[in-house]
Parts: C-alpha cells; structure tokens; sequence
C-alpha cells in the first residue's frame, strides 16, 4: 500500500476527470463500509468478531482518508448505515461488501489511464480481496 504521505509527495499532476470521478465513487464506497463495520464492531458477540470488524472499520476509514487526500478534499461525512445483531449475518454481508470492493476496484484499476492512479487502484484492490478472505474465514 502507497503511503499517503508518498502520494502527496508526488503531487497529482494528470488526475483526469473519470479518474477523480472513480476516486469520489471510491470515497463514498470506502465510507459507507467504514460505517458498517463500525456497526458490527459495535453489536459484536464476542471479542474475536469485534477485534475483525474493529480493524476492518478502521482500514476503510484509512482508505477513505487516503483517497480524499489525492483529491484534497475533506473526508466526509460516514453515512447512516444499519447492521444485524447476529455476527454470521454481519459476515455474509462483509462478504458481499468485500466482493463488491475489490470487483470495483480492479475495473477502475483498468481503466485509469494514470500510472499512479492504477497503482493506488490495485493496491486497493488487493487489499479489498484480503477483507474478502477474512470475511469468509469466520463466516
Ligand atoms: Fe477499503
Ligand atoms: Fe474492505
């Protein structure tokens, strides 16, 4: 994963317009997960849940982080968003959530025309793909 700091660094020269497009889809996508896992750490059953869905809700929180910085926008607000009571159902929907991440994440990956933005975009992408094997773990 690219360091925000080194991302800053290098400036964002060519950010074409469909790539900031992707990256404030990206943000709302990264947000909207971070509220969800903050959910399920919060409605947790027991201390191995809540410590998965507490580092899942805290690595989208980075993500959305890093991805307003490349734009120099504010974060934005966390979106209002409901989890189940039951952990194997907040599961099955991290799955989903993953899935749907990491597809998102290798078509924008394609298609950026940027290097850099494609580099940031799989990195993401490969990340995402490692919540997915979690999510499947404790299912
Ligand atoms: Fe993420
Ligand atoms: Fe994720």
């Amino acid at each position: 994963m690219i360091a925000a700091a080194e991302w800053i660094g290098h400036g964002c020269p060519d950010l074409c317009e469909e790539s900031a497009q992707d990256v404030k889809r990206a943000i709302e996508l990264e947000l909207n997960n971070t509220a969800f896992y903050t959910c399920a750490r919060h409605n947790a059953q027991n201390q191995i849940s809540e410590a998965i869905f507490g580092r899942l809700a805290k690595q989208e929180a980075e993500h959305a982080e890093l991805l307003s910085e490349m734009l120099d926008i504010g974060t934005g607000e966390r979106p209002q968003v409901s989890c189940s009571e039951v952990d194997e159902e907040n599961f099955i929907e991290a799955h989903g959530r993953e899935k749907r991440a990491s597809t998102f994440y290798l078509e924008v990956a394609r298609r950026a025309p940027e290097p850099r933005m494609k580099e940031v975009f799989y990195a993401l992408a490969e990340i995402e793909t490692e919540h997915l094997k979690i999510s499947n773990l404790y299912r």
